[in-house]
């Protein structure tokens, strides 16, 4: 038998289906042995890791992370790709999908090759959702060429000054993603509600950070969420609603489901653990909790639980937001006295992602650990088309996060090792901790210590994947995405 370059030793693996004994064996960054016990000798010259007493998990995939991304008032997020890997691996993320953002009635493609750039200081394995803002024929003409490149995910904002679409746009990337076999991920909130409600409330006086959730209540994305899975039906297109913050969203989700529809759910650890009030406290301290779908009240945590216990919420993203709380560029870019409105949405969570999600959901015993790993690794990587990404398995790259499930842990800025200067779970406490972090076989975190090359990471290019595929049902047989330029031709 060949060496190994690698060997995990005396863990308990954990997969969606199953928790064993098991030793991993690594070579070329890929798992190519799992069994009860793999003799140390065949480690060669490579490394053995002890895993006694840990549980031996995938690599995190978060499939929701802003990182270095541009606005459109020309400011840059304070998270970089190195520090962001960084981040990711000191919380056990080994990939991340992040997101190139097209500015609207500018071509996607330089915008896209400035991220690419950016990313090159990346040492964690990441790949791209292209945020698409407008629908002219020279933006659709550019999506073929991005699908080929590898990024086979857009997102839509439906709210958001400059970055909704209407309707009818939406219907336009929901064609082009049928057509190209991309998956669509959806900000399903009401874009005309809210501006009506904040301008309303700003009449009103009301205006400091709390008044934010004021601005964006459940019904307002109970209602784009409704909407978007019903243009999605219209055209028979798999989307993802993104970051659901509330029970009553995501019964639209199963509601989906039930009549067999390709429709997914993401939440986030802010709608387990945060709440509105958080947006209440003194002075600007408020705008720390800002983000978009807020926070919602203490009794949605336990519904958003059940949610996710039936499988109707089967991702939990980060949707980690760089910025920082004090600084030019981050929640204070309008002065501390601004209104809500002016207050930048988003908040920092890629580090503390599978701490909370494990100390709430597993420590707690909402669910096992098996579901603990399809929700923050497996899922997520399966939806976005991630095949090598997210499980245990021969052949799959050997990212691994070797997990102390009693460890206790104060949640600390610091202990996110983000350049952020804060963290919105401060002081929290939680149970289990991740120890070591594996990406493609080399050891990158060890008890904290980050050990990566900038650089190191690799773009992760998409092909065609099954969750992407539409489900072929069409109201009246009539297929609006068909294009007979794209139809096979007679046969000779
Ligand atoms: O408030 C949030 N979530 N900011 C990040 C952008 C987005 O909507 O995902
Ligand atoms: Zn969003
Ligand atoms: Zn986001």
């Amino acid at each position: 038998m060949e060496e190994f370059d690698l060997v995990v030793r005396g863990g308990t693996v954990v997969t969606p289906a199953d928790t064993m004994r098991a030793d991993v064996g690594v070579r070329g960054g890929r798992i190519v042995a799992l069994a009860a016990s793999l003799p140390a000798s065949l480690a060669g010259s490579g490394r053995v890791v002890d895993a006694g007493g840990l549980l031996v998990l995938p690599g995190g995939v978060d499939s929701h992370c802003h990182i270095e991304q541009l606005e459109a008032n020309g400011t840059v997020h304070e998270e970089r790709f190195a520090t962001a890997s960084a981040s990711a691996f000191a919380g056990g993320t080994t990939s991340a999908i992040c997101f190139a953002s097209q500015f609207r009635g500018h071509p996607i493609g330089p915008t896209l090759d400035a991220y690419r750039l950016r990313a090159r200081a990346a040492m964690m394995d990441y790949s791209f959702h292209q945020i698409i803002t407008d629908t002219t024929p020279e933006t659709l003409a550019e999506l073929p060429r991005l699908v080929a490149s590898g990024i086979r995910s857009f997102k839509v904002f439906l709210t958001y000054d400059p970055l909704h679409v209407d309707d009818a746009q939406f219907l336009q990337v929901l064609v082009a993603a049928k057509r190209l076999g991309a998956m669509v991920a959806v900000h399903c909130e009401n874009y005309a509600a809210i501006t009506f409600m904040t301008r309303a409330l700003i009449e009103a006086g009301l205006a400091a950070p709390k008044y934010h959730a004021w601005s964006r209540p459940p019904v307002v994305e109970r209602e784009a969420t409704h909407r978007a899975i019903a243009l999605a039906e219209l055209v028979d297109q798999p989307i993802q609603v993104f970051h659901v913050s509330c029970a009553e969203v995501a019964e639209e989700i199963a509601r989906a489901r039930a009549r067999g529809l390709k429709v997914w759910g993401e939440t986030c650890p802010q709608y387990l653990t945060l709440t509105a009030a958080d947006m209440d406290r003194p002075g600007f301290e408020g705008a720390k909790f800002m983000c978009s779908p807020p926070p919602r009240d203490e009794g949605e945590h336990a519904r958003i639980w059940t949610m996710i216990q039936g499988g109707v919420l089967d991702v939990i993203s980060s949707d980690h937001c760089g910025y920082s709380f004090g600084g030019n560029t981050g929640k204070a870019q309008n002065g501390r006295e601004a209104p809500f409105r002016d207050i930048p949405n988003g908040i920092p969570g890629l580090a503390a992602r599978l701490p909370i999600v494990f100390s709430e959901g597993v420590a707690k015993g909402r669910i096992s650990e098996n579901q603990f790993v399809s929700l923050v690794a497996t899922n997520p990587a399966r939806l976005y088309g991630l095949a090598a990404k997210g499980r245990i398995a021969i052949g799959a790259d050997a990212d691994i996060v070797l997990w102390d499930p009693k460890r206790q842990v104060r949640l600390t800025s610091a202990l996110m090792q983000h350049a952020i200067d804060y963290t919105p779970y401060e002081g929290m406490e939680v149970t289990g901790w991740p120890v070591a972090t594996i990406r493609r076989g080399e050891v990158v975190m060890e008890n904290g210590t980050i050990r990566a090359a900038p650089g190191s990471g690799r773009f992760l290019a998409r092909g065609p994947y099954p969750e992407a595929t539409p489900r072929g049902v069409v109201a009246n047989g009539f297929d609006p995405a068909f294009d007979p330029a794209l139809a096979p031709g007679p046969a000779a």
